[in-house]
Formats: structure tokens, sequence, C-alpha cells
């Protein structure tokens, strides 16, 4: 059986990044407890590695009294830099650089008068990290609906867009609110990272019998892979090697590996090896 690795597939520049941070914080500070803010990515394997190592989960900085806590590459708001400063609670910042640029387009475009419009996801936590950064005022939307409603006036605008957002449906929503605002500017704050993993996916879905799609039961972005990949072969989503249908896959002459952004190396290596042993 030939396999093939998609060209971008795994961690993303800003979840490598926060991994490496926190293991390198753990191994340098091991007397210390550290914690992360939230779950540091979306992989209960990786989670796992990581909690052996020392790193505790809080959900609230005010969980803690003391200690170190590491900014996932979600990023948050303003409030928990000044609350850890007010409380002597050390941070390590591990938000992605992607979405730092994004947090201080809007301090600085807020803190000069303007209102902010966030294009994405309101429950997601890069956007209400993001939405920190203006004292939680931004107007958010994923979809033209969302801002119907929304009553704009002649002040000046600045939209922002999630990291992840589908480039498509950003101009759509863009091109609506041309229409409705007189004065506003964009920035287009789209990461390429996911688009890059998916095209790569794509591509290789259509040469091979088979794909095999790694990733977390809870990433969103690894179940797009498998939905995007399914369209051109059999398609199958696992969360380890241990959920690979190996009687299935042997049938096919040729399989392709896809992975979601927060799969770590190990878990796609572990596939690799077993599909070899085929
Ligand atoms: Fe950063 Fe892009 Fe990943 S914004 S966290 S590199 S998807």
């Amino acid at each position: 059986m030939e396999i093939f690795i998609a060209e971008h597939a795994g961690y993303c520049y800003g979840v490598k990044r926060a991994v490496d941070t926190a293991i390198k914080n753990l191994e340098k500070n091991s007397a210390k407890n550290i914690y992360s803010l939230g779950p540091l990515i979306h992989n209960d394997q990786a989670v796992e590695v990581l909690k052996e190592k020392g790193l505790k989960v809080i959900k609230e900085i005010a969980d803690i009294e003391s200690g170190v806590v590491i900014i996932r590459s979600h990023g948050v708001g303003k409030s928990i830099y000044d609350y850890a400063e007010e409380n002597s609670i050390s941070l390590v910042d591990a938000t992605c650089p992607f979405v730092k640029k994004i947090q201080k387009i809007v301090y600085k475009m807020h803190k000069s008068g303007n209102n902010i419009i966030i294009i994405g996801d309101k429950d997601h936590p890069e956007i209400i990290g993001i939405n920190g950064w203006c004292n939680n005022s931004a107007i958010i939307g994923k979809s033209i609906s969302d801002f119907e409603e929304i009553r704009f006036n002649k002040e000046k605008y600045v939209v922002v867009v999630q990291t992840t957002m589908n480039f498509k449906i950003y101009e759509e929503i863009k091109k609506y609110l041309e229409g409705k605002i007189e004065d506003i500017d964009f920035n287009n704050t789209i990461c390429l990272a996911t688009q890059k993993r998916q095209s790569s996916s794509i591509e290789l879905s259509k040469k091979v019998d088979a794909m095999i799609v790694v990733g977390g039961k809870h990433s969103s972005n690894t179940k797009k892979l498998a939905d995007i990949c399914m369209v051109n072969c059999d398609t199958y989503l696992i969360e380890t090697v241990d959920d690979l249908e190996i009687e299935k896959i042997s049938a096919y002459n040729s399989v392709g590996i896809a992975a979601g952004a927060s799969t770590p190396d190990f878990i796609i290596n572990e596939v690799i090896k077993k599909l070899s042993d085929i």
C-alpha cells in the first residue's frame, strides 16, 4: 500500500508555538504550579501528555491565588492581564502572533473612538478574547443575518475577522456591510494556515483511494477536513491509531493522511507506522 501525507497536516504555527512554550516552561519551572487557562489545545491525547508533565487546567484566572498561567494560542482579553498584574500571577503569553495582531488593532482603534465589528463566532475563545480589547463593545456576527437587526449610525467602524473564518463568507459579509455603513475599514485578518491545510488535503484526496483524517473528537477543523475529503474518496475520521479499521483500510492500494490543527505529530506518526506495517 502506498501512503501519502498532506503537505500541510497537524499543528499550525500558533498551536505548535503554544505547546512548545508550555513544555519549555514545565521543564524549566518544575517546582512551580503551572496552569493553562482552558485546555491548551483541542486534543485529549496532547492535553493528557501535558498533564503528565505537570500542566493543570483552570477555567478562570480567579480560581488560583498564585503560580504561572499560560495563555493559549486563542488569546484572552485585557482584563486577564490586568487581573494577573494586580494579583501577582505570572503570565506566559502563548497567544498566536496573528491573534495578537488583531487584538492590537482592536485596542488601538477602539481607544481612538472607532466602533469595532468582529466577523466571527461570538462564542469562540479567540473572539471572546478579542472583544476583551474593546471593553466587550464589539458588534459580532458570523453571517449576514447576524447583522440584519443592527442599527448602524454615521460613526466610523473598523472590522476585524476571526483567523479561521471562511474567506467566501467573509467576502459576502464585507459586501453587505459596505452597503450599510458609509465609513468602514476592513482588516482581513484570516490566517492562511487553515486554508493551506484544507487545500493540501483536498488535493491529496483526489489522488488516493482513501483518506485517513486524524484529529480530536471535539475539533471542528478536523471534522471539516473529513467532510471536504469525503467528496473525493472514502474517508475515515480517527482520533488515534486504535480507531484504524485495518481490515477495511488494507483493501486500498493508496491511502492519504490529513490531520487537524491540534493533532500532535506523535499521533500522526503512530498512524503512519501502523499503515506501513500493513
Ligand atoms: Fe495562529 Fe493561524 Fe494557527 S492564527 S493559532 S497560526 S490557525
